[in-house]
């Protein structure tokens, strides 16, 4: 045989075994007679440097170093899910979606898998990227790592299509986080925490070495693509199998809510036994021209639901409240417990809200109480045991002055929390907004950390964000800590800020209620600076996404004359303050307009049409109401809908009538 055929061969029986024993779970030979095989194929493949092939399944043992990870845009965006807490919700759900549509659904149930999203890119049955969610929009390249990942395919088998993304889930089995910690314990080092962490952490990791040096597994499930091989996601899953994914089997079709409700309370009962850790069910709508139809809020599908299980509880003893300021000036009650074990961390404080929930839950220092770690990162208290309390303990009485300034504390109506209004010169105000501006999503200031920022505001350099851009190496370098070279570095991060695009500067705010979203949405529509200042709370309230809550701030934000001078030596420092988020749209022949789009088409995929009429100014809707202007229909459009159309008098256009409306 020659060298060539030999390599084909061992290529093919190699990942065959990856297969076996990855992902069926199902060994065929034994890891010395493996490794063997490999080493054969590393040396032929030496011998041949002609016949690289990035697939190979010598290319999953890692080895290159990499600099650093490359942020790509996704072609579908990454969402995420709703979340549900109880089957109330759930039947919310259920009646929010009967009233999208008039047509009988099916749903597909799936445990809510605790590790990283990732999306796999294939063309030709190759994988040829891993993005990892990002900020939705983009995410990191991580290729390189995830090809060490042995239980995703670098190569398909069978029937797939040429192009489409698979998404799923990165995660380390709790076995495998217990064989790492044990290697750590060995080294003298300190054990990871938890699973996830430890997941997100390796999958970041710059050695690709030690990434495949990690039993990390990936779970797959949702499918992606202009063609894909049926129009039910169950179906969709089961090929995707046969292509040599790891799909679970942990999956099932249901016909009604309450079905869906008993898996749920199954897997509850259940998942203290899993290999991995889970966190909920996903419930999906099957058939994905309804999920289509159904369609997206800004954030989630609405096809789409999580169920959360309820978070693991312990109980210990509160030492004391303490109360912390935010960047805001928001005030949020600090509970200082015992230490206790919860969920794979050691829990030494806990957020109690506001001065209501202690009211509520009457908390009172020295109490014994019970700590729950929920989907957030931070745990709260959620009950006293009364009958443990001391009999001289004394009722808590909430703080009324700013514990950093003694500003007195104000509360404004609707407001769950305490503010202290010394926003000019309150401490932690000051540093938080500091903070938060140079934080990676915002201006991403390299060489400038919370100690750095600490020790500027300690020396009077900087009060104001726009100081910053007045600061010289001359100002820096007489500082504690603060070298030739960080100086430097300082200087260039603060001058390499200038560059970064308008969205983020105004992330960077702080602005109330401007999240990364909105200030992208606000971006998106208004292009300048100015052109926001100038809004009213109307217009801003008519801009998509944009709510009554975020109007308010951002008006109420730029009717201060502080913070328009504040723009005023940003701009002159040479900030972005103009969009360059690429502007897409192509005409407005469809301004206004509410389309449908339904059926299936030949020239164009659904999603290019989706596309279309948002770049020529109209809006996709879900479904057909009198509001609909027309339905933009292709074969095989769903009778209900048809006959929805006709009776409301909604005219239902073919796509080359729709082709020439653009032009
Ligand atoms: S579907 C558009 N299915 O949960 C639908 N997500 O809270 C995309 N997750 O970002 C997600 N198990 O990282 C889906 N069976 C499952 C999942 C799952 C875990 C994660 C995923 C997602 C997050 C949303």
């Amino acid at each position: 045989m020659s060298e060539r055929k030999r390599i084909a061969l061992l290529r093919k029986e190699l990942a065959n075994h990856n297969h076996s024993y990855y992902v069926l779970d199902k060994p065929l030979i034994t890891d010395f007679e493996f490794d063997k095989l490999l080493a054969e194929l590393q040396l032929l493949e030496n011998n041949n440097p002609d016949l690289f092939d990035k697939n190979s399944p010598t290319q999953r043992v890692g080895g290159e170093l990499i600099k650093g990870f490359i942020a790509v845009k996704h072609k579908y965006r990454m969402l995420s899910l709703g979340n549900t807490y109880s089957a109330e919700d759930l039947y919310d759900f259920d009646i929010r979606l009967k009233k999208l549509t008039d047509q009988a659904f099916e749903y597909v149930c799936e445990l809510k898998y605790d590790g990283v999203s990732i999306s796999l890119t294939y063309e030709n049955g190759e994988l040829v990227q891993a993005l990892t969610r990002g900020d939705g929009t983009q995410g990191d390249d991580v290729t390189e790592n995830v090809k060490t990942i042995k239980s995703i395919p670098l190569k398909l088998q069978g029937d797939y299509p040429e192009i489409f993304e698979i998404r799923g889930e990165i995660f380390l089995p709790i076995a495998g986080l217990q064989q790492m910690n044990e290697l750590r314990i060995e080294q003298g080092l300190e054990p990871y925490a938890n699973p996830r962490n430890t997941a997100s952490g390796s999958l970041k990791l710059l050695d690709t070495k030690e990434v495949a040096n990690r039993p990390l597994d990936c779970y797959l499930y949702y499918l992606l693509g202009d063609t894909l091989p049926s129009n039910n996601h169950y179906e969709n899953l089961q090929k995707a199998k046969e292509w040599g994914f790891k799909i679970p089997n942990e999956i099932e079709k249901f016909s009604t809510i309450e079905q869906a409700l008993k898996f749920i309370n199954k897997w509850d009962a259940k998942r203290h036994n899993l290999p991995y850790e889970i966190d909920g069910i996903v419930i999906k709508v099957n058939n994905i021209d309804l999920q289509e139809e159904m369609g997206y809020t800004a954030k989630s599908p609405r096809w789409a639901i999580s169920y959360k299980f309820k978070a693991e509880q312990v109980s210990t003893i509160l030492n004391e409240i303490t109360y912390q300021v935010g960047r805001t000036g928001a005030i949020t009650p600090v509970a200082n417990l015992a230490p206790v074990q919860l969920a794979g961390t050691t829990v030494k404080r806990a957020s109690l809200h506001n001065a209501d929930q202690i009211a509520k839950l009457d908390i009172r220092e020295g109490d014994k109480v019970y700590v729950e770690k929920g989907g957030e990162i931070i745990p709260k208290v959620v009950g006293v045991e009364l009958k443990d309390r001391d009999l001289f303990s004394q009722l808590t009485a909430y703080i009324t002055n700013c514990p950093s300034c003694a500003t007195e504390l104000v509360r404004k109506d609707g407001d769950a929390k305490h503010y202290c209004p010394n926003r000019e010169s309150c401490p932690p105000q000051i540093k938080g907004k500091f903070e938060h501006f140079i934080s990676r999503k915002a201006m991403n200031i390299d060489g400038l950390g919370r100690e750095t920022i600490e020790l500027l505001i300690q020396e009077g350099l900087i009060t104001e964000i726009s100081d910053l851009y007045q600061l010289k190496k001359e100002d820096v370098l007489p500082l504690e800590r603060i070298a030739e070279k960080s100086a430097e570095n300082l200087i260039a991060g603060i001058e390499a800020s200038k560059k970064i695009p308008f969205e983020r500067v105004l992330f960077g705010l702080g602005i109330r209620y401007v999240g990364e979203t909105v200030a992208k949405v606000l971006v998106k529509h208004f292009k300048t600076i100015d052109a926001i200042i100038n809004s009213d709370i109307e217009t801003l309230i008519a801009v998509d996404e944009i709510g009554g809550k975020i109007a308010e701030s951002v008006n109420a934000y730029f009717s201060e004359d502080k913070n328009l001078l504040l723009i005023e030596e940003l701009k002159a420092a040479g900030l972005q303050f103009v969009s360059t988020i690429e502007d897409t749209s192509k005409s407005d022949n469809l301004a206004g307009d509410k389309i449908v789009v339904s059926g299936v088409f030949q020239q164009y995929s659904r999603a290019e049409y989706k596309k279309m009429i948002e770049e020529h100014g109209g809006k996709n809707v879900g479904s057909i109401s009198k509001s609909t202007t027309f339905v933009l229909a292709g074969e095989n459009m769903g009778p209900s809908k048809k006959q929805k159309a006709e009776d409301l008098n909604i005219p239902m256009i073919s796509e080359e009538e729709f082709l020439a409306k653009l032009s």
